[in-house]
C-alpha cells in the first residue's frame, strides 16, 4: 500500500481551525439503508470516520489515524434518498492528537433547511512512515465559538484518559479488593 507523504511544517506556528474544515456530502441509496428504508447507523458511523480523518490530514498534513470515537447520539433518521453531509474541523490539538468535532445534517426533499442528525466527537493520531504517532502543529482557535471548543474538548479528554487509566488500573488489579 502507498504511504501518503508527509508535508513537513513548522511545529511551532498554529494552524487557524479554517485550515481543518472540511465538508463531504453524499446521498443515501438502497445498500446504505434496511428494508424499511432506514439507513444504518454504520453507515452515517462511517460518513463520520471519514470527515474526520480529511479534517485531520488537513491540520496535520500527512496520515492520521482514528483513535477513538465517542458516544454518538442519532437524533433523527437518516432516510434512503437524503442528501446527509458531515462538516468537521479540528477543535483541539495535542502533542501527537487532535478532537475532531463533526456535524451530521440531512436534507429531505419536501422538508426546508437541514435535519441535524447527530454531533461526534473524534480523537485522531497522526501517525510517521512506521505507524508512530509524529507531533502536530497547534490548532489556533479564530473566534469566540472556537475557543468554547476548545476548552469543551479539553474536559471531554479529560474524562478519556481518565476512563482509559482507571480501567486498565483495573485489570492490572484484577478482582482482588
Ligand atoms: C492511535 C495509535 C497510533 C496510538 O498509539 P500509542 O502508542 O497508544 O500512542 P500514545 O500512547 O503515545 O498516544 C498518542 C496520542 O494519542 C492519545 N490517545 C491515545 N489513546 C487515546 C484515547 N483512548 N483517548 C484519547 N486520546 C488518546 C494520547 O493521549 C496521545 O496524545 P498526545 O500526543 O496529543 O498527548 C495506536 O493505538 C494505533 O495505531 N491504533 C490503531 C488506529 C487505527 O487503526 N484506526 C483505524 C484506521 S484509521
Amino acid at each position: 500500500m502507498p504511504f501518503d507523504p508527509i508535508v513537513e511544517q513548522p511545529l511551532d506556528q498554529s494552524i487557524p481551525t479554517e485550515r481543518s474544515r472540511t465538508t463531504l456530502a453524499r446521498v443515501m441509496g438502497v445498500v446504505d439503508a434496511n428494508n424499511y428504508g432506514n439507513v444504518h447507523g454504520g453507515v452515517i458511523m462511517r460518513a463520520v470516520d471519514e470527515a474526520g480523518g480529511v479534517a485531520a490530514i488537513r491540520h496535520s498534513q500527512g496520515p492520521a489515524v482514528t483513535a477513538f470515537m465517542d458516544e454518538m447520539a442519532l437524533l433523527e433518521p437518516v432516510k434512503q434518498g437524503d442528501l446527509l453531509t458531515t462538516r468537521a474541523q479540528v477543535n483541539w490539538t495535542g502533542r501527537t492528537s487532535m478532537e475532531v468535532g463533526v456535524r451530521v445534517t440531512v436534507q429531505r426533499l419536501g422538508i426546508e433547511g437541514e435535519i441535524h442528525v447527530s454531533t461526534a466527537y473524534l480523537v485522531f493520531v497522526a501517525i510517521d512512515a512506521a505507524g508512530v504517532p509524529r507531533p502536530i502543529p497547534p490548532v489556533e482557535p479564530d473566534c469566540d465559538e472556537e475557543r468554547l471548543r476548545f476548552h469543551a474538548a479539553e474536559i471531554r479528554r479529560a474524562s478519556r484518559l481518565e476512563r482509559r487509566r482507571a480501567i486498565k488500573e483495573l485489570r492490572e488489579r484484577g478482582l482482588e479488593p
